[in-house]
């Protein structure tokens, strides 16, 4: 296989870079210790860790991983680095649809955030942990390390959705000793099949059919394959602090792995269609490289036509969704008017 490499940084239109932070140092801001357990997504069994399998770049199978059981991954000093960087974006808090409040674009605004999320040494560690894929930022640097907040308002802190990017790694940031509700809470089932149960029980899936996902104490982090899980995260009833965590995106290096991408989910954001557009030529790249330079025979005229048209097919779908020609949206479950939307966006990384 290839060593594909991750895709580039990209400026913002507005926002620069804040000049007085602390310099990212994997020796100094890292403490990463394993899970003690990883749930799979087969018959979600719980294993001490993920088996191995030596995969084709040419699958496109995602992984194995469900997700994990807590673990470490900042430092004290790093997560202390983290709070001050959350504590000062603040004021770029928003809402949407399905979510409570949010910070999007730290890694437009903070250089620490842009090396955490492409850190080669925690991409290694998550990577290991998957047991069979290697880990990537995503492209969409709008998500790097997005900052969730929750308040008890009698509603889910996120409705019941799959997530639009493959992996997750989600960092507890406040502390929930005192806080009742909040759980995250998963459907044990194939995707498809749970929002089959969560349309048909109205978004009150029995406890039979869902589990909830230990996240353990401040600064631990759980690393989750979002994208195959319908999970919400549950109504907050008391709590003695808000409820925070923060996301980490990512991806498999397989630029043939199935595209998960909404564009339609986030297209009012100012950076959107470029980043989407890296993605997908990020993509199309792969595979080109792919035949040229993989491990194989040299490449059939028919194969060389094969892959020239899965990029044109790439690139075709960006331009179609980011002219407004055609949608990418899928569906979420409404719990405040009970229904399933299928024409609205879904939301991304929210947990
Ligand atoms: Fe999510």
């Amino acid at each position: 296989m290839n060593t594909i490499s991750m895709p580039p940084l990209l400026p913002h239109p507005t926002f620069t870079l804040y000049q007085h932070e602390p310099i990212y140092d994997p020796d100094i801001h890292l403490s990463l210790t394993e899970p003690d357990y990883v749930v799979l997504l087969d018959k979600f069994q719980r294993v001490s860790k993920t088996p191995k399998v030596d995969r084709s770049v040419t699958s496109n199978v995602d992984g194995q991983l469900a997700y994990t059981s807590p673990f470490q991954v900042l430092s004290d000093k790093g997560y202390r680095v983290l709070l001050m960087i959350i504590d000062r974006d603040q004021a770029y808090q928003k809402n949407d649809d399905i979510a409570t409040v949010h910070i999007r674009d730290c890694g437009y605004r903070s250089k620490w955030i842009q090396d955490f999320n492409r850190c080669p040494r925690v991409l290694n560690h998550l990577s290991k942990i998957t047991g069979d894929v290697q880990l990537l930022p995503v492209a969409y640097q709008i998500f790097y390390s997005q900052v969730n907040i929750g308040f008890p308002n009698g509603l889910n802190v996120t409705q019941y959705h799959c997530d639009s990017v493959p992996y997750v790694l989600l960092l507890r940031a406040s502390d929930m000793n005192k806080t009742i509700g909040g759980d995250l809470e998963m459907i044990e089932r194939e995707s498809k099949e749970a929002f089959h149960l969560i349309e048909q029980h109205k978004g009150e899936v029995p406890d039979e059919y869902t589990r909830k996902i230990e996240y353990g104490d401040i600064n631990s982090c759980i690393l989750m394959q979002g994208s195959r899980i319908a999970h919400r995260v549950t109504p907050i009833d008391s709590c003695s602090e808000p409820r925070i965590t923060v996301v980490n995106s990512y991806m498999t290096n397989n630029p043939y792995a199935f595209d998960y991408a909404r564009y339609s989910f986030y297209k009012k954001e100012s950076t959107a269609a470029l980043e989407y557009a890296m993605h997908k030529v990020w993509r199309a790249n792969g595979q080109m490289l792919e035949l040229a330079t993989g491990d194989h025979p040299y490449p059939t005229n028919d194969e060389i036509i094969e892959h020239l048209t899965m990029a044109i097919d790439e690139l075709t779908q960006a331009r179609h969704l980011i002219s407004d020609s055609k949608s990418d949206q899928i569906g979420y479950f409404d719990q405040k008017n009970q229904e399933l939307h299928n024409d609205r966006s879904v939301d991304t990384t929210m947990m």
